[in-house]
């Protein structure tokens, strides 16, 4: 089967390298990921927004079947352009998508059709609605409606310290957007549970904690996602109806998108926060996580091309996993997230990483006299998996050694120290 994905960066280079263990793999970005680029039949470099393009191209190349991966790519339509090529597609539609880039789409839909887990919230188009919504919450999260790359969002008592500072931001949102999302704060732990949907079914991987915040123990400012760690069916902060109240409230939300007219398929993320009066609803992404992904297709033992054609077909087939832990940690430029370091060389020691028992997945790079050189987004990242966490985590940091270049990472993700930290979280929460 000729599949073509859209896409690059390390979630797409790890989704490249399981779909073309079984299938012929065509891809198209706009600057050529050497890792990528190195397994698939062809590439065309070009912008996926290009329709003229990108029909001609597939239909060119027969491909039959279409997988977008990145959200911006997502929010602009990209799979309804590849739909009008004639092939199958696996990724959700510009209007389904609007599960993510539409903030305020999300939070309606799962009032109207009555799906739990939702905070309190309210979509303002005015600095009294804020207020307003202030006076009945101690503490609010403050929200763009639309993309932001994971740098929008702001909380109170980390972001905003005072009721003047949300109103100044909420200000500036509708400035820009007529609208702004508040939230009431919610404290607990957050976990990512992404699954695969066919519009209908809904079959889940395992759950993986992300690490937003730049520096050891959770300090800094928050970036695209510095590494994440994985632990089989539960992460060690989890009991089982967490799990379960969290694939009850993805399961309603696909239904309720069916009952719109709007099925959605493709790869839904749901980003959930245990809390003490239970799982609740953060937001939702229409594509995997990056670095989410990794964790999960490290350990997926279903062939990811089948799993795709049977979304595309609306037929989703079963889907297994290994119950090994897995560590992913990103590998970002000196000066990152602000001022990420760009154009400096970087060299991997291949054999290296295959001795510390972990793999790399290349990040925002490019090639250039067959050496790689680094942007100012995240470079590189490397992954592992064991029956053991403290074992993954081992190799990873091994296989971090065998980088050269300007860069940094975090050396606690996927630790002991930090899992207990997490585990005393919950546990202070009384629940
Ligand atoms: N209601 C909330 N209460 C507490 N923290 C929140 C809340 N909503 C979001 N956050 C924090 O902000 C982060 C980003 O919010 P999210 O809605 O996932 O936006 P995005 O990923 O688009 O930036 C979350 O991962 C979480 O840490
Ligand atoms: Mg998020």
């Amino acid at each position: 089967m000729k599949i073509v994905l859209v896409g690059s960066g390390a979630r797409e280079h790890a989704i490249a390298e399981q779909l073309s263990k079984s299938a012929s793999l065509y891809s198209i970005m706009e600057k050529k990921h050497p890792g990528i680029a190195s397994l698939s039949q062809e590439v065309l470099l070009c912008n996926p927004t290009d329709k003229e393009r990108v029909v001609s191209w597939c239909r060119e190349k027969g491909i039959e079947l279409g997988f977008v991966s990145p959200d911006g790519l997502l929010e602009k339509g990209v799979t309804d352009i590849l739909a009008s090529a004639g092939m199958k597609v696996a990724s959700p539609s510009r209007e389904a998508a609007r599960i993510e880039w539409d903030k305020g789409y999300a939070r309606t839909l799962l009032q109207k059709h009555n799906v739990a887990g939702l905070p309190a919230f309210k979509v303002v188009s005015s600095a009294e609605e804020a207020s307003a919504f202030l006076a009945q919450h101690k503490e609010v999260v403050v929200k763009p409606l639309g993309l932001t790359g994971g740098k929008g969002v702001r909380v109170m008592g980390e972001h905003l310290h005072t009721e003047q500072d949300v109103l100044d931001y909420v200000s500036e949102l509708l400035k820009k957007d007529k609208q702004a999302l508040l939230e009431e704060k919610l404290d607990g732990e957050e976990f990512s549970l992404q699954a695969f949907s066919d519009g209908e079914r809904l079959s889940v991987m395992p759950p993986v904690q992300d690490h937003k915040r730049a520096f050891v123990n959770d300090a800094g400012p928050n970036t695209g996602g510095m590494g994440s760690y994985s632990t089989g069916r539960l992460l060690p902060f989890m009991e089982l109806k967490d799990l379960e109240e969290a694939k009850s409230i993805m399961q309603q939300t696909i239904d309720a998108m069916q009952a719109e007219g709007n099925p959605f398929r493709g790869i839904l993320y749901g980003g959930f926060m245990i809390t003490r009066d239970g799982v609740k609803l953060i937001e939702y992404n229409a594509r995997f996580g990056d670095p989410e992904a990794m964790n999960v297709l490290m350990v997926l033992r279903t062939q990811l091309s089948e799993i795709l054609q049977s979304i595309a077909e609306g037929k989703l087939i079963p889907v297994a996993f290994s119950t090994n832990c897995t560590v992913v940690k990103y590998l970002v430029p000196e000066g990152y997230p602000e001022n990420g370091k760009k154009d400096c060389r970087i060299s991997i020691d291949n054999k290296a990483i295959w001795e510390c028992g972990g793999k790399t997945f290349l990040g925002s790079v490019y090639e250039s006299d067959g050496q790689i050189y680094t942007t100012s987004s995240r470079t590189a990242a490397v992954a592992a998996q064991d029956a053991s966490l403290e074992r993954a985590e081992e190799k990873a940091e091994c296989c971090t050694r065998a980088i050269q270049g300007p860069l940094w990472h975090r050396p606690d993700i996927g630790t002991p120290l930090l899992i207990r930290k997490r585990t005393e979280h919950m546990r202070r929460l009384n629940r």
